[in-house]
């Protein structure tokens, strides 16, 4: 075949063959295409291949550069009739298969997260007793997380090394010191500095210590706080509201428990056990506001008193459904999370 054979041959192939997939109608008459154009063993491509080869040598890059242009445009009409057809299927297809009396399919729908769920059961709970949802930030400085709480400076609460520190702008500025809050009881400063007694809120929320992971310690976890100052309010008070929230929360008889505790910014100072079906488990802290604190934010001891109490939100929701790894929670593996 000669050179001028070899283009004509060529370019009538590519005719043919755009013009054909082009034409095909159904998936069989495209396939029948492909095999007499495109074909492995004895389609016309692969003859004008062996042509190509029988050329005079120095003919062979010229009409090598033009085999290849037309193999590309035959083999992307190729492509472009399959997407045609697959689409004509489809659409046929759904035509047939639409039944406007068949019931819909249902999106798969989330709900929230384990922990989202108590946090607000307890607000509900305790919005019902009379406590108003407070809020303060995760990054605080050392007033609110330590000083205004009667934690001075030389207490081991404050070591670095069990704080989450930050080198904050304000800082480099030459602010004080800012870290992510460890407790949320520093909203118990940021409302009374705000606001009068009587005072009766809760604060829900994250707080961050440089705890390593284990099944009872995450780094990140969340914190109920609430704070009641008035005339009169004494630690009775405080075991009500905790019997009441306890009941609420798991549905049915909860005990509580106080056992003499330490804490800098309540006095006396407990901590909180809570017995539901026959168990006790550790919940938290709690007390009567010590008159420090309530100096701190210009409160008059004499005139008022207050309680105070910060629960684990994990720990309620762990003991609620048997969970027995914190770190579940935060995994965020949608098998254990779809079970709430
Ligand atoms: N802030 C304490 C903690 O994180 C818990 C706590 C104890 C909160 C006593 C209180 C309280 O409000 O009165 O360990």
């Amino acid at each position: 075949m000669s050179l001028q054979e070899f283009f004509q041959e060529l370019e009538l192939f590519g005719a043919a063959a755009t013009q054909r997939f082009a034409a095909a109608e159904d998936t069989a008459a495209l396939e029948a295409a492909r095999i007499e154009f495109l074909g492995a063993r004895s389609g016309r491509l692969k003859q004008l291949q062996k042509a190509l080869g029988q050329l005079p040598a120095a003919d062979r890059p010229q009409a090598g550069q033009r085999f290849h242009q037309v193999r590309q445009q035959v083999e992307q009409a190729f492509k472009a009739a399959q997407a045609r057809l697959c689409q004509q299927q489809r659409a046929s297809r759904s035509a047939e298969l639409f039944d406007p009396t068949v019931p819909g399919l249902r999106p798969p729908l989330g709900h929230l997260h384990p922990i989202t769920q108590t946090i607000e059961q307890l607000k509900e709970i305790m919005g019902r007793l009379g406590f108003s949802l407070a809020d303060g930030p995760e990054v605080e400085d050392e007033w609110h997380n330590f000083e205004a709480l009667n934690i001075p400076p030389e207490h081991p609460a404050r070591d670095p090394l069990d704080n989450f520190y930050l080198a904050t702008a304000s800082q480099l500025a030459g602010g004080g010191p800012m870290l992510l809050r460890s407790q949320t009881s520093t909203v118990q400063i940021r409302v009374m500095e705000r606001q009068k007694p009587p005072v009766r809120i809760i604060a829900v929320g994250r707080v961050y210590r440089p705890d390593t992971p284990d099944p009872t310690h995450s780094p990140m976890f969340h914190q109920i706080e609430g704070l009641m100052v008035d005339r009169h309010v004494t630690m009775a008070d405080l075991k009500t509201v905790l019997r009441m929230l306890g009941e609420s929360y798991f549905h049915g008889e909860v005990h509580i428990r106080f056992r003499p505790s330490f804490f800098p910014f309540t006095e006396p100072s407990v901590e909180i056990d809570m017995s539901w079906q026959g168990r006790w488990i550790e919940m938290g802290g709690a007390g009567m506001v010590d008159p420090n604190v309530l100096r701190a934010v210009g409160y008059d001891p004499e005139q008022v008193s207050g309680f105070a109490f910060g629960l684990g939100i994990e720990r309620l929701c762990m003991r609620q459904h048997g969970v027995d790894d914190i770190r579940e929670f935060f995994r965020n593996d949608v098998r254990f999370l779809q079970q709430f």
